[in-house]
């Protein structure tokens, strides 16, 4: 604890790479943990039920599982999303590289986020490009259609789908000039987005994640612990 205040102290490029971990204090289950996403019983695999091709076979049961599952509207942001945010105000962050898609850094007040597996809170027709809001496909009954009689469908990356190359590029710009890159609550195991985290060139790279991660033979700082009990020390 006291290496990362000492190197948060002496940084002011800090870059946050996150997952699903930074939001589970704000109440949003992450993916793998014993209580995660993934580990609970449903008809289909969830990859398979938020892939690509399942969107376009079923779109009835995908929205059915979306909205249930995926759709983290009126939850509030933790000790962590509003640290984060309070550094970038005091200009020692330059960014948030996240893979959550809950929007809970810019509720924070972060301004800079790269959301990689993009926003529940953008939606658009897939016929006209028509914006709609979360709260439109929260309150669709089935699936939900655009005026135009399109599918409207959630800027979220679906398994099979590519990332947004230019949120790519600004992910790794940053990261390559950080100072100190800061890993935290995710399990780096989807690629590519944890291969992301290979861009960093210095010698200040801290993981904090409840559980192991295949990468923590690889940072300089590892801390096995919530948080929201670093944070708030910080
Ligand atoms: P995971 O669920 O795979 O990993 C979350 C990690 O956060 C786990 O290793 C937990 O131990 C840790 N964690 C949970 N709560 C924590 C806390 N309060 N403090 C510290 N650590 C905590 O989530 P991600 O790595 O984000 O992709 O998953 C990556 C991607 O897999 C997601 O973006 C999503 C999913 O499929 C798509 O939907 C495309």
């Amino acid at each position: 604890m006291e290496t990362l205040k000492r190197w948060i102290a002496e940084s002011n490029r800090i870059v946050f790479f996150g997952g699903a971990g930074v939001s589970t204090e704000s109440g949003i289950p992450d993916f793998r943990s014993v209580d995660g996403l993934y580990n609970q019983k449903f008809e289909y695999p969830p990859e398979t039920i938020i892939s690509h091709s399942f969107f376009r076979r079923d779109p009835e049961y995908f929205f059915r599982f979306y909205r249930e599952k995926m759709l983290p509207l009126g939850f509030e942001p933790n000790i962590t999303h509003k640290k984060l945010a309070q550094w970038e105000a005091e200009g020692k962050l330059s960014a948030v590289v996240t893979q959550n898609i809950d929007g809970l850094h810019q509720k924070a007040g972060s301004k800079r986020v790269y959301e990689l597996h993009g926003s529940v809170l953008r939606n658009y027709c897939t016929r006209c490009h028509q914006f709609y809001p979360a709260e439109f496909i929260r309150d669709c009954p089935g699936v939900p259609k655009c005026a135009c009689g399109g599918i409207v469908k959630p800027d979220v990356v679906l398994y099979e789908e590519s990332l947004d190359a230019e949120t790519l590029e600004k992910s790794i710009e940053a990261i390559q000039a950080a100072d100190l890159l800061l890993v935290a609550g995710t399990s780096l195991t989807v690629y590519p987005a944890a291969g992301l985290i290979r861009y960093y060139r210095g010698d200040r790279l801290v993981l904090i994640n409840r559980d192991e991660t295949p990468y923590d033979g690889y940072a300089n700082l590892v801390l096995h612990q919530s948080l929201g009990s670093v944070f708030s020390q910080l």
